[in-house]
């Protein structure tokens, strides 16, 4: 078992968002660099997380999870952590945006978004009612998938079981982390999933009402935003 703990944290409205708190956290991790792995865990692809490692102050991570959970890698060297998504037999890609392609309300995002397990559209104000329709119909023709909403905003669609809590889990178990001993952060529903996995949560306090609500005794809500309140909230689980 390792003993190092790891923080696994979602990064736009999370750790970015304010400059000055992210240079604080910077320099917080980076005094406990050697006992304290991160990783990245975006609804934005691995490359595009790599962009902003590059132009921004984020300190390198060891790993990066991107596209909503779909893609797993090691960081600097971009390589596949393990075989992950695991289940894909089911993911029929054509068939999804065939069906979906039935719903106006819904706008595809730009290519660069999409990858191949990830598709994602723009859609304002979706209803549950409407979620659930199309996970139904999806259903029916032999197309199970996770819808996931977030933002008011972003609709992605995901392999049935693929997402940002799922992924953080086959990661932590590949590098034989117990769960006790990983912190995840975040601030939209994109998050939620990382919160249902039995890890430490902290919701920064900029976070939308879908994270707000959350209630658990596994769960920190921060009172300060973003970066400060990643950090807030892993002075409150390691206890310092
Ligand atoms: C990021 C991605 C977008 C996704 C959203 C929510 O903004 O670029 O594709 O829909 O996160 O997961």
């Amino acid at each position: 078992m390792e003993d190092r703990h790891l923080l696994i944290s979602d990064v736009d409205g999370t750790l970015l968002g304010d400059d000055r708190a992210l240079q604080n956290f910077v320099e917080w991790y980076g005094q406990r660099q050697d006992r304290l792995r991160l990783v990245y865990n975006s609804g934005r692809l691995v490359s595009s997380i790599i962009e902003s490692i590059k132009t921004t102050d984020l300190p390198a991570p060891d790993a990066i999870i991107g596209g909503v959970g779909t893609q797993i890698r090691e960081y600097p060297s971009n390589r596949d952590i393990g075989h992950w998504p695991s289940q894909t037999q089911s993911w029929q890609p054509l068939k999804i945006c065939d069906l979906l392609s039935e719903y106006p309300e819904l706008e595809m995002q730009p290519a660069e978004f999409l990858s191949d397990y990830k598709i994602s559209y723009y859609v304002a104000d979706a209803l549950e009612e409407l979620l659930a329709e199309m996970r139904r119909r999806l259903e029916e023709i032999s197309c199970p998938v996770d819808l996931i909403y977030s933002s008011h905003r972003d609709l992605d669609v995901l392999p049935r079981g693929v997402n940002k809590g799922t992924a953080s889990a086959y990661l932590a178990s590949y590098w034989s982390v117990p769960e006790s001993n990983v912190f995840v952060s975040g601030d939209t529903g994109n998050d939620l999933e990382l919160f249902n996995n039995g890890f430490r949560g902290i919701v920064v306090g900029n976070a939308h009402p879908e994270l707000k609500t959350l209630n658990s005794d596994l769960i920190y809500h921060a009172r300060q935003s973003y970066a400060a309140g990643v950090q807030e909230g892993l002075s409150y689980w390691l206890g310092n």
